[in-house]
């Protein structure tokens, strides 16, 4: 016997490889027990099941320096062949047992956490989509249709771009008025005219209807003006028209007073004044008491008790006559108010083109 190392016995030499070779395996030997696994997210477990398969190629593989020491079988006495055969086998049982528990159990903590991040509980409540809800100016547009369908008016739709003949010279404004100017309103290339006010809805409604007649109708109008916090080249009015036989300012008044209590509340107070439209004769603008103070004087009403709210007047027989019904039988009132002011005014809004901008964050507050 001798100590030299290449001179070793073929037994020693073999049990000297094979403790090199478990002791390459050492550090993976935990993993043989699958709760020592538990704890590793699935990159860990990832990387160790590379590390493992690159040392099993280099220790175990046919390059290995196990490899080499299996050849020794092959050279030793035919005395010594089967004791040296039989321990090769068992350390190679051995590690290669190992190495596999520890592979298959990597494998299937790493299957199992693939599963765990893909599942989709669903259990868990779904994402809903947010809901919408109707625009100020619809809200208020809604609340005003409402009441004037129960005192027996009918909802007219109208069109935004007119001619000359609706837009103006039915409403009896004349072939000068600065109205019908460029300065004033928009003309299409061809010349049609986006309309300047709902009043061309009593146009059509009573060329289609005829009379007596009773409407209402809501809508947009535009007319060239800067934004500011208190003008918008587009705003929304509402039209009101009543033409039958026997109607007097006193229904007009009525009306109108009547609307605005069911609007702001049963002690409103309503006042005309005399004003000058084209399209009525004779005209009013009104004014109801202000709904904050009731007529004390507060920031809303400018401290003077009074919020203007629009136009109004008996129908002028020029209207009349251009839409072939006879003033001397028929007689009616009409009316004009903005929503979009009404819409500031009643949230306190200190600019109107909020309203238009679309902004969420703003239009969220309006339930
Ligand atoms: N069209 C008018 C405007 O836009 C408002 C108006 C006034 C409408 C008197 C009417 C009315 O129907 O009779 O300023």
């Amino acid at each position: 016997m001798t100590d030299d190392v290449t001179e070793q016995a073929p037994v020693q030499q073999v049990q000297t490889e094979g403790k090199a070779l478990e002791q390459a395996f050492e550090r993976f030997a935990r993993f043989s027990d699958p709760a020592a696994l538990a704890k590793l997210n699935l990159e860990t477990a990832t990387a160790i099941q590379r590390e493992l398969a690159d040392v099993r190629t280099s220790r175990l593989g046919k390059k290995s320096a196990w490899a080499s020491t299996k050849k020794l079988i092959g050279r030793v006495t035919p005395e010594e062949r089967p004791v040296v055969g039989q321990l090769v086998q068992e350390i190679e049982n051995r590690v290669v047992a190992l190495v596999d528990t520890i592979e298959i159990n990597l494998k299937s903590h790493i299957e199992q956490e693939r599963t765990a991040r893909e599942s989709i509980d669903v259990t868990l409540p779904g994402r809903r989509p947010p809901y919408g809800h109707r625009h100020p100016i619809t809200i208020l547009r809604e609340r005003i249709e409402d009441i004037f369908v129960a005192l027996g008016y009918i909802i007219e739709d109208g069109r935004e771009i007119e001619t000359d003949f609706y837009n103006f010279t039915a409403l009896n404004i004349p072939e000068n008025h600065p109205a019908r100017g460029e300065a004033d309103t928009f003309y299409t290339t061809d010349g049609f005219a986006l309309r300047s006010q709902t009043s061309t809805v009593q146009i059509h409604a009573m060329q289609r209807r005829g009379v007596p007649i009773r409407m209402i109708a809501p809508g947009r109008v535009f007319r060239r003006d800067t934004p500011d916090p208190t003008h918008n080249p587009m705003f929304y009015q509402v039209e009101g028209l009543c033409v039958d036989r026997g109607i007097t300012m006193a229904h007009l008044k009525g009306t109108v007073t009547e609307f605005l209590r069911r609007m702001f509340g049963p002690d409103t107070v309503t006042r005309f004044r005399p004003s000058y439209f084209p399209f009525t004769e004779p005209s009013a603008e009104f004014d109801f008491s202000c709904f904050k103070c009731k007529g004390a004087g507060c920031r809303i009403c400018k401290n003077s008790g009074w919020i203007e709210l629009g136009g109004s007047g008996m129908v002028h027989p020029n209207v009349l006559r251009i839409v072939g019904v006879d003033p001397k039988v028929y007689s009616g009132f009409a009316f004009g108010l903005g929503i979009d002011r009404m819409c500031a005014l009643m949230y306190e809004l200190d600019d109107i083109r909020l309203l238009f901008e679309n902004d969420v964050r703003f239009l969220e507050q309006f339930e």
